[in-house]
């Protein structure tokens, strides 16, 4: 897609973190925003401050996971622009500790949001993108965590592996049925975002009695990235790779820094028939 202006974007997860610095991309780009957001106040914030500038934006409440939500963000999407050309599904959550330790229910809330989110967007967004029949693009949000699998946060490991494998597919599918419509996965390294606290919105359901764990292993994991959060990369930093990957139609969008290495590392492994080298990036 070469150009941006007068189309319609929309971004899950964008109150927040590297969703809101897509949505304030897009916007300057020319474009008219949906924002969609499980997290009411901060979404109408995120709203308010593109709109300020000058920007046509909405925000829809969206819980990711469910699939009538999504159904309704696409509605409220066309009612509002008419047709819909690139759809971030960018939500995502985490939680860290031992898999022998951590609850269902850390297991069932990353599954719902990190893998059930993508799947509801494919399903919701390509048939609208294919029946419109104008350039499109799709951008799922994985991590670093596809391409390595590191101790301590195995389940968040898990559901991004198969946000990148669901994009592969995809990619593959798209590639025989349309030259209109294109995929690409975003592979963001760690970012300054509000990741470290992504509990703040952990719906009930997910937080009854025995829900949350509290372990050595969990609060080493959340000290680690709250504190090396710090002084990560800008999340706008990850928006200038999202439009340059749309405009050239570039499938991975990755990180440049030691987590490809380590990536590399690990297929070094497979191919070679080791056993999985412990090599997290410097
Ligand atoms: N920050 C990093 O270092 C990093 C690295 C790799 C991948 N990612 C991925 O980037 C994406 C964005 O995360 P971020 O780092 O900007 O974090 P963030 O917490 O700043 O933003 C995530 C947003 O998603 C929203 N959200 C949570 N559950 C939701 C649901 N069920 N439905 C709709 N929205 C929901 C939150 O309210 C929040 O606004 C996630 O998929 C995350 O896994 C982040």
């Amino acid at each position: 897609m070469e150009s941006f202006s007068g189309k319609t974007a929309v971004v899950t997860g964008a109150a927040s973190g590297i969703g809101f610095a897509l949505a304030e991309r897009f916007a300057r780009e020319g474009m008219r925003v949906v924002l969609a957001d499980i997290e009411e106040a901060a979404l109408d914030s995120a709203v308010g401050r593109i709109t300020a500038t000058g920007a046509e934006a909405i925000g829809v409440v969206t819980d990711v996971s469910k699939a009538a939500d999504v159904t309704a963000l696409a509605e409220r999407a066309r009612s509002k622009f008419g047709s819909v050309h690139v759809v971030c599904n960018n939500a995502g959550v985490f939680a860290g500790g031992l898999l022998w330790e951590e609850s269902l229910a850390d297991y069932q809330w990353l599954m719902d949001v990190n893998i059930w989110g993508v799947i509801h967007g494919i399903r919701t967004f390509i048939p609208i993108m294919l029946e419109q029949d104008t350039e499109c693009h799709l951008v799922n949000t994985a991590s670093m965590a596809a391409l390595c699998a590191m101790p301590y946060a195995g389940i968040y490991h898990m559901t991004k592996h198969a946000v990148l494998a669901l994009s592969e597919s995809l990619y593959h599918e798209l590639e025989v049925t349309s030259d209109k419509v294109k995929v690409s996965v975003l592979c963001p390294e760690l970012i300054k975002t509000g990741i470290g606290t992504c509990e703040r919105n952990r719906p009930a359901e997910y937080s009854k009695p025995g829900d949350i764990v509290e372990s050595d292993a969990r609060q080493l994991v959340l000290d680690s990235i709250n504190e090396s959060i710090q002084t990560a990369i800008d999340p706008s930093v990850m928006a200038d790779r999202v439009i340059a990957a749309i405009r050239s139609g570039t499938f991975y969008i990755l990180s440049d820094d030691g987590w490809r290495e380590t990536a590399h590392q690990r297929m070094e492994d497979i191919r070679a028939g080791q056993n999985p080298a412990l090599a997290p990036p410097v």
